[in-house]
């Protein structure tokens, strides 16, 4: 195995990626940030210098850290915040190749733009042969204020629960706005939309990530179908689609066959609108229409000259839905076997608002099973634990649930309540999705697809549906589990699992990790 070493600082630059200039939390001072490489087995070492001017974190998303839960990068769950002028080290190892990236897990700077891809190559992909090439692409919703000021000004105590409504979309980091409802606004009205080359009769992989905080997204590329292959690191059977939908977090890979005749084409990145509960009672309904839900880059064959393509996007060929790709169209390429039997099972409600009278002016307003989580900035679960406190003396707000029997899977039942779809993921795990069902439909653990089910971290619970999935729990540690949806994380709907902790208590937490809780709680008493 290899050492890959990274130096990522972080800071804000004057930026302007959709040809409107903003601050953009960068890394590096790149938007979306610079790409991690590794192959299976490698170590990833992280070198974190914050200039941003406020606390960080960085999540790997979809890294398991097998027996280093503390670089999983929570704060209030598995580290203190890495203070403004402070430096951190995540150093683990990855053991299952695939699509990932990494981001900010404080607060909602991820959407600033503290994240980038997080690619883990196999030499012995079974794919391999499909293709010859590869790609990243990136995509989410970009607004003109930062998550700071949105968080402010939408969420505070007044808060309807309703999301902050964006500027425009990006994709790999551009997007047009769009300049006619600038309103004084400096505006670029000519972004160079990013361009991926090919060679005709090539083949290329495309791994795409949606680094969204509230956007399902649709991707396509005109006149290409899509052989997709990879679901979150997890190999699938190949599946040709024309439109791939894709929720907040999710990774896939497809194919594209360059096989077209040689030309230019639409990549499209478009945010599924029908999606997002608009709050009709304010002036971001009358926005709705003049925002650019859709953003563009360019499928470049060698030989074509440089003009703006004409191609069309494929048609819709049934209803749009917010939900993730059919459940038949993510089975495993190499077949996995669920937990037949759960000796560890919990049922988690969704509910929307009134906003929790325990939290007063607060942004509580989603629950899991009648709570709505708060973060412990300064004192993060897995200080209190190993310090001896035990976890279910945590605070109801904490939203901990413990299992230490490991001889069983662990089964979650996600009830949704609400008209949101969330797109749930679960930190530490992989896990399979035994059941789901859309409005009007309950749980049958008779019908559970205990056979290669769908296997990945992050999936969409339908609006009032539900889903089931299992995992074996075979990584102790802390793990979060919670709606991607950023604004929902702000809004409480977040659990904490607190897994084997009679193994884990074995672990020994390395002392940066320690060091770090001082300084922050020294930051903090300094400027209170
Ligand atoms: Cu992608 Cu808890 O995060
Ligand atoms: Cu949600």
């Amino acid at each position: 195995p290899t050492v890959r070493e990274y130096d990522f600082r972080v800071y804000k630059a004057q930026l302007s990626p959709d040809g409107v200039p903003r601050t953009v939390y960068t890394v590096n001072g790149q938007f979306p940030g610079p790409i991690i490489q590794a192959n299976v087995g490698d170590q990833i070492i992280i070198n974190i210098t914050n200039q941003l001017g406020e606390p960080t974190s960085i999540h790997s998303h979809g890294i398991v850290q097998k027996g280093t839960n503390w670089y999983d990068g929570v704060p209030g769950i598995t580290q203190c915040p890495i203070p403004n002028g402070g430096n951190f080290i995540y150093n683990y190892t990855v053991d299952v190749p695939g699509t990932y990236w990494y981001h900010s897990h404080y607060i909602a700077q991820y959407v600033d733009g503290v994240h980038g891809p997080l690619i883990v190559q196999d030499p012995a992909d079974p794919h391999l042969s499909l293709y010859d090439y590869e790609y990243v692409v990136t995509f989410q919703e970009w607004y003109h204020n930062t998550t700071e000021q949105l968080l402010l000004i939408k969420m505070g105590a007044n808060y309807t629960g309703l999301s902050p409504i964006p500027a425009s979309v990006v994709i790999s980091g551009y997007g047009q706005y769009n300049c006619s409802a600038a309103q004084g606004l400096s505006c670029n009205s000519s972004v160079t939309p990013p361009t991926y080359v090919v060679q005709s009769g090539k083949r290329y992989r495309f791994r795409i990530i949606n680094t969204s905080a509230d956007n399902h997204f649709h991707f396509s590329i005109d006149n290409h179908t899509l052989l997709l292959i990879e679901a979150d690191g997890i190999n699938v059977k190949p599946v040709m689609v024309q439109k791939l939908p894709i929720s907040i977090a999710q990774r896939y890979s497809v194919i594209v066959n360059a096989s077209q005749p040689v030309g230019n084409y639409f990549i499209r990145a478009s945010a599924t609108t029908n999606c997002l509960l608009l709050n009709n009672a304010t002036i971001d309904y009358d926005r709705r229409n003049i925002i650019n839900w859709n953003a563009t880059g360019i499928l470049h064959y060698e030989g074509a000259n440089n003009s703006i393509p004409t191609s069309k996007e494929w048609p819709d060929t049934g209803a749009v839905t917010c939900d993730d790709v059919p459940d038949a169209n993510l089975v495993p390429f190499v077949a996995n076997t669920p937990p037949q039997n759960v000796s560890q099972d919990f049922t988690l409600n969704l509910t929307f608002g009134p906003a929790d009278p325990n939290n007063p002016g607060g942004l509580g307003i989603f629950f899991v099973n009648n709570h709505s989580f708060n973060p412990n900035f300064t004192s993060p679960s897995i200080m209190q634990l190993s310090s001896g406190v035990s976890a279910q003396s945590l605070p109801a707000d904490q939203n901990v649930y413990t299992y230490d029997n490991a001889t069983g899977g662990v089964q979650l039942t996600l009830i949704n309540s609400n008209g949101g779809t969330h797109p749930f993921h679960l930190h530490g795990h992989s896990f399979y999705i035994v059941g789901r069902g859309p409005n009007g439909t309950s749980p049958d653990p008779a019908s559970y697809n205990l056979v290669n089910p769908p296997y990945r971290d992050t999936a969409t619970v339908s609006s009032r549906g539900w889903m089931t999935i299992r995992y074996y729990a075979d990584n102790p540690g802390i793990w979060l589990l919670h709606c991607h949806i950023e604004w929902h994380v702000e809004m409480g709907m977040v659990i904490q699992l607190v897994e084997r902790y009679s193994d884990f208590s074995k672990l020994t937490i390395p002392s940066s990790v320690n060091n770090l809780c001082q300084s922050s709680s020294s930051s903090t008493s300094s400027t209170t």
